[in-house]
């Protein structure tokens, strides 16, 4: 059998060199690519100390979140070193804010082109099939949210970029703590999409340890935010319920009055994702952190809205699908490395939130009244 002497051979100089000398170390040195690049993968790489700002790219950028991290990131870094980019056209408003670009992720030789003529030195990965879209069409999730990130993965080691790549409370499922649940813990998710998403936690923590990728993930609670609209998650009635109360004073909810998840508001999200791509590397004493802002039933969404509206009429019409994902989530998320680590804080509670987003809506209300 000489393939299999063979590969007993190479398997033990493997073995003998990992003991002079960690892995890690090694496969840095020779920069070392996962894909199809080999001796020459630095020669494109821009290290993060040649530009006094990074170069940013953003991708999936058109969905909720996007467009805020840009518009925060923009006002850090100068508006153009900070580029956008989705598969879907943006609206004129975005287009006219700053550099905007077409990306599929699944184009690994476009996402390859835009990098290094760009010379973009920062990666956000925003792209995703977000839970209850995923379910309705697991073949495409699998396809975006797995082999999509594969091509993300390959091209931030090639070119030596700092990445990150959001998680979720979806990445953790009926087996594990719910309240609170921790950082390390048992992640046994039902969905594709907090498979895919516990795939992403653990290769790019692989590619950290095995090629020295900054890799960097926060896992998000839902998010809640007024001027963009949620993709199609389980926490999106947080978000409808703000739009269908000032709409028509109605809402009615697709999940149980007493399903408890973890929320935060969009400013505190944008924010922690700047905070941890900036730390330190030597502050990371993990490469995935949960981070929290505070955690509510419908009902007590309702109950605080109703203090300053108190004509909202709330009625429960249970979505099966999206309640028996919320089930199996985290109920509270246990965010105390994040804080201890980076110095994580949120500012945003329930009362401040709810006041936020009616303030930002009567704003938009009386513009409307006007013209
Ligand atoms: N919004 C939340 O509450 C929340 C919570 C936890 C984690 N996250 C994560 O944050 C990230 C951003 O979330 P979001 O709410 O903005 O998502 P979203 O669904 O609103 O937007 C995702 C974007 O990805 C784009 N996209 C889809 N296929 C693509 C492809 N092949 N190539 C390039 N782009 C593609 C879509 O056009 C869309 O604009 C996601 O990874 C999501 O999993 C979001």
């Amino acid at each position: 059998m000489p393939v299999i002497r063979t590969l007993g051979t190479v398997a033990r100089q493997v073995q003998q060199v990992q003991q002079v000398l960690p892995l890690t170390v090694a496969v840095r040195n020779i920069s070392f690519s996962p894909r199809q690049v080999t001796s020459d993968a630095s020669f494109h790489s821009v290290s993060f100390s040649e530009t006094d700002h990074p170069k940013v790219l953003i991708t999936g950028g058109l969905g909720q979140l996007g467009v805020g991290l840009a518009k925060l990131l923009r006002k850090r870094f100068g508006k153009n070193n900070v580029i956008l980019s989705d598969i879907r056209k943006p609206p004129s408003n975005v287009f006219h804010s700053g550099p905007f670009i077409y990306s599929d992720i699944l184009d690994y030789k476009n996402l390859r082109e835009i990098v290094v003529n760009n010379r973009i030195t920062w990666l956000v990965h925003y792209s995703a099939l977000l839970s209850a879209v995923g379910e309705a069409n697991v073949a495409l999730a699998r396809s975006v949210n797995i082999t999509g990130l594969h091509n993300i993965l390959d091209i931030a080691a090639e070119h030596g970029l700092r990445l990150f790549v959001p998680s979720t409370i979806g990445a953790f499922g009926p087996t594990s703590p719910r309240n609170p649940t921790p950082d390390l813990c048992v992640q046994r998710p039902r969905t594709i999409y907090g498979v895919s998403k516990v795939h992403a936690e653990l290769m790019g923590e692989y590619y950290h340890h095995r090629y020295g990728l900054d890799f960097r993930c926060l896992r998000y609670p839902g998010i809640i935010s007024a001027d963009s609209m949620p993709g199609g998650g389980t926490t999106d009635y947080a978000v409808q319920i703000f739009h269908d109360a000032i709409k028509s004073g109605k809402f009615e909810c697709n999940l149980k009055p007493d399903t408890r998840l973890p929320m935060m508001y969009i400013d505190d999200c944008l924010r922690a994702t700047l905070e941890v791509m900036e730390a330190p590397a030597d502050s990371l004493s993990m490469r995935t952190y949960n981070i929290n802002a505070m955690s509510f039933t419908p009902e007590e969404l309702s109950q605080e809205l109703q203090k300053q509206m108190p004509e909202l009429e709330v009625t429960y019409d249970v979505d099966l699908v999206r309640q028996a994902i919320a089930d199996s989530w985290p109920m509270d998320f246990d965010d105390s490395n994040a804080r201890k680590d980076w110095g994580w804080k949120h500012d945003y509670d329930l009362p401040e939130l709810v006041q936020t987003m009616l303030n930002y809506f009567g704003v938009e209300t009386r513009m409307v009244q006007a013209s």
